[in-house]
């Protein structure tokens, strides 16, 4: 991993290798980010393997400012006026993405929802500006440790999977941003942080607590994306009124015209760029259901795995798997990524 220095030619390298798909941590005013163009599948897959986790959590997308915001999620008028407040600052906002949204699926992990965020710290804003595109990023550390607010934090947790961390010293704030959900009617607090609630109710009214209140119906904007037709994974031939999801260069003899295959060459980090956009590209083939192949549960594979269980759990008609695998709500205290 190399440490570039907060100097005009370590933020030109660090934007080159972001725009070429590679992965750079940043420093934020929060805690370091580890980043990746937000419009690129691939790279954003490559953050998940990087972080080693076993399921897709939705990334925040870091931008400029309000109106590089707007390009990406319905920013309504309680985003402009929380905007306007609170950024660049610790302060996340999760909006409906917009129909034309570039940033990848990955980002939303299959809601369709995105987190975006301006920070406040130059250094962050070289880099946006340097690497010409908005940069998904969840902390910088391995799944399930502590977020870094240095650089030799990040090298401590990440070393020999990123690229390069741009070094900024020491973090100012040193928690991660408050997390707003508006999605719904009622704002919700999704996570506690660098913003305190009360600050935020301020301008907005009261927040609803995550989970309290919050809907859960299908086809509601938190919802996590679920294909509308039964899945059935595992499967090693598909059904003539079945669509395929494929995984490799072995199809089964019988497969259907309707196929989409995740990786052709069996490369884990493909499938997991592709999962979201197929399963909704199947979902809209007039099949009865969408089996899909074996994925190796390793790496990648196991978020994949996980995201795939939640979707066809969802028509075991089980209420705990879908509040628990499909459900709206994040649990504040559940999100140590
Ligand atoms: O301060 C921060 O927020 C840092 C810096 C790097 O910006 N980032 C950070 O990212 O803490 P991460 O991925 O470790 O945590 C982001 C949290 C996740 O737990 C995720 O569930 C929630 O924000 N989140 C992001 N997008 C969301 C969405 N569309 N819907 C619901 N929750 C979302
Ligand atoms: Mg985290």
């Amino acid at each position: 991993m190399r440490i570039l220095p907060d100097d005009a030619k370590g933020i030109a390298e660090a934007g080159g290798l972001l725009a070429t798909g590679r992965l750079v941590a940043f420093p934020t005013e929060t805690v370091y980010g580890l980043g990746a163009d937000a419009t690129n599948d691939l790279a954003v897959a490559a953050i998940f393997a990087a972080k080693d986790r076993p399921e897709f959590n939705p990334l925040i997308v870091h931008v400029a400012d309000a109106g590089r915001a707007a390009e990406l999620v319905e920013f309504d008028a309680r985003a402009r006026t929380l905007a306007e407040a609170f950024w660049p600052g610790p302060l996340t906002l999760v909006l409906p993405r917009r129909k034309d949204c570039k940033a990848s699926l990955l980002c939303s992990a299959g809601l369709d929802s995105l987190g975006v965020r301006a920070p406040d710290h130059a250094l962050a804003h070289a880099l946006i500006e340097a690497a010409g595109c908005a940069i998904a990023a969840p902390s910088a550390n391995l799944s399930g440790t502590i977020s870094p607010t240095s650089a030799d934090d990040v090298a401590a947790s990440l070393k020999g999977r990123v690229d390069a961390v741009l070094d900024g010293g020491r973090c100012r704030v040193g928690i991660e941003s408050t997390v707003i959900s508006l999605c719904a009617e009622k704002p919700v607090l999704l996570r506690p942080g660098g913003i305190p609630a009360e600050d935020i109710e301020a301008h907005v009214g009261p927040l609803l607590p995550a989970g309290a209140g919050a809907p859960r119906s299908p086809g509601m904007l938190e919802r996590h994306y679920a294909p509308n037709r039964p899945l059935r994974t595992n499967a090693d031939f598909a059904a003539a009124d079945e669509a395929l999801l494929a995984f490799g260069p072995d199809l089964p003899q019988y497969a259907p015209a309707r196929t989409r295959n995740l990786s052709p060459a069996g490369d884990l980090a493909e499938a997991a760029a592709n999962l979201f956009a197929m399963l909704r590209e199947l979902d809209h083939e007039p099949t009865r259901a969408i089996a899909v192949m074996r994925i190796p549960n390793e790496g990648l594979g196991r978020a994949i795995n996980d995201r795939l269980r939640r979707a066809a759990a969802a028509f075991d008609d089980n209420p705990a798997a879908i509040a628990g695998g499909c459900g709206a709500v994040v649990d504040p205290f559940e999100l140590g990524d």
